[in-house]
């Protein structure tokens, strides 16, 4: 039942007047067969892979590429292969709305997966949260849904340093002279980007941009928020072979119940915890669930002095392998479970640590 105010609600506990009953109305909730499908984009396999990991385990990726490739296509059908949310997740969800001041009087429930997608121009305080009567940002509009960042070096700076608590501890706290105010944040990530000015550096055509143009462009994502960013995608430009075919991809449908599935372990594994989804796990679950074998731990330990990875990244490779024995309904993680997480974290290298 809905009430606009306490008020209502205490008359309504005094038995003296009625409340608004909310029944799930089937109008307003999106069908996923009226999102648009990953059926329609072609080739692109890699990052279809990626974002059905992301899917499953509430992971964030982050999508690299020349201009023209999919980029933006693929985020936006991230709604279509996410499960419809749980009773809780809808009930944890409509009370952000409604402080907000975002629900709908005639249906005042949130049921359909958020999927949040600011402008690049939008202020911090719109994005993080805030301002002098501070309200929640994009970033808890986002929660238990996605939040997709598009042409995301060109944010400003400060939404894009503001990202790193909430990115790690799925809270946000925002300080006002008054008040110290927490919201919830806990969201995927999707950052879709150029590898540079032209948009071209690393791809099969000319890039028209100096060294320091490009290095100054990477730069503005910082080591410490690609770090953040548990799966690097690259997504090449589609050659006119792979245009032209006339069969489908893997429909968003197919995806879904997969996801589903990855899902539904994930519910069971931490039906005795606060925590829902891989990503949500602390340091003491991923020990605990995140066990390997001699031949991954020695995979592993060798990756981490190759790359020179920290320990932050060290944990994130856990849970994303995590997802990926999930999605095989793997009790244990493997070693071309891991070997697979890894492959995700090599990009940095391609383009950041080159330029
Ligand atoms: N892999 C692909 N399969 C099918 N169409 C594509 C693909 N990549 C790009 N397109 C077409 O090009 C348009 C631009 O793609 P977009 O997602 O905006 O690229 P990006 O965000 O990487 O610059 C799309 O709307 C689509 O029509
Ligand atoms: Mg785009």
């Amino acid at each position: 039942m809905a009430a606009n105010n306490l008020q209502e609600v205490c008359r309504y506990l005094e038995n003296n007047a009625e409340l608004l009953k909310v029944s799930k109305k089937d109008n307003d909730i999106i069908s996923p067969n009226n999102l648009p499908d990953f059926a329609d984009v072609k080739g692109q396999e890699t990052a279809k892979r990626g974002m059905q990991i992301a899917a499953a385990g509430s992971h964030n990726i982050l999508l690299i590429g020349p201009p023209g490739g999919g980029k933006t296509m693929l985020a936006r059908r991230m709604p279509g292969i996410m499960p419809d949310m749980t009773r809780e997740e809808v009930l944890e969800t409509t009370r952000i709305y409604s402080v907000a001041g975002l629900l709908n009087p005639d249906h005042p429930l949130i049921e359909n997966r958020p999927f949040r997608a600011p402008h690049k121009n939008a202020s911090a305080a719109s994005i993080i949260g805030g301002g002098r009567i501070p309200r929640p940002g994009e970033i808890t509009l986002a929660q238990n849904g996605v939040l997709f960042l598009d042409e995301f070096p060109e944010f400003s700076r400060d939404v894009l340093e503001a990202l790193r608590q909430p990115l790690e501890d799925k809270v946000v706290t925002v300080a006002r002279a008054q008040a110290t105010h927490t919201y919830p944040a806990d969201f995927a990530l999707i950052g879709s980007m150029n590898p540079c000015p032209c948009g071209f550096f690393g791809s099969d055509l000319e890039c028209a941009c100096t060294p320091l143009q490009i290095q100054k462009y990477l730069s503005r994502i910082s080591g410490p928020l690609l770090d953040r960013m548990d799966l690097h995608v690259e997504v090449p430009r589609v050659n006119y072979e792979q245009l032209r075919d006339r069969g489908n991809g893997e429909s968003s449908a197919a995806i879904r119940e997969k996801v589903i599935r990855a899902r539904d372990i994930q519910k069971k594994r931490f039906s005795r915890h606060k925590i829902r989804l891989n990503s949500q796990m602390r340091p003491a679950d991923v020990k605990k669930y995140c066990r390997l074998d001699e031949e991954s731990e020695f995979l592993l330990k060798n990756a981490f002095d190759k790359l020179k990875m920290s320990a932050r990244a060290y944990d994130r490779i856990l849970k994303v392998s995590r997802t990926i024995a999930d999605l095989e309904g793997c009790e244990n993680i493997k070693v071309h479970h891991l070997a697979e997480a890894l492959q995700y974290r090599s990009l940095d290298r391609k383009y950041w640590r080159q330029a």
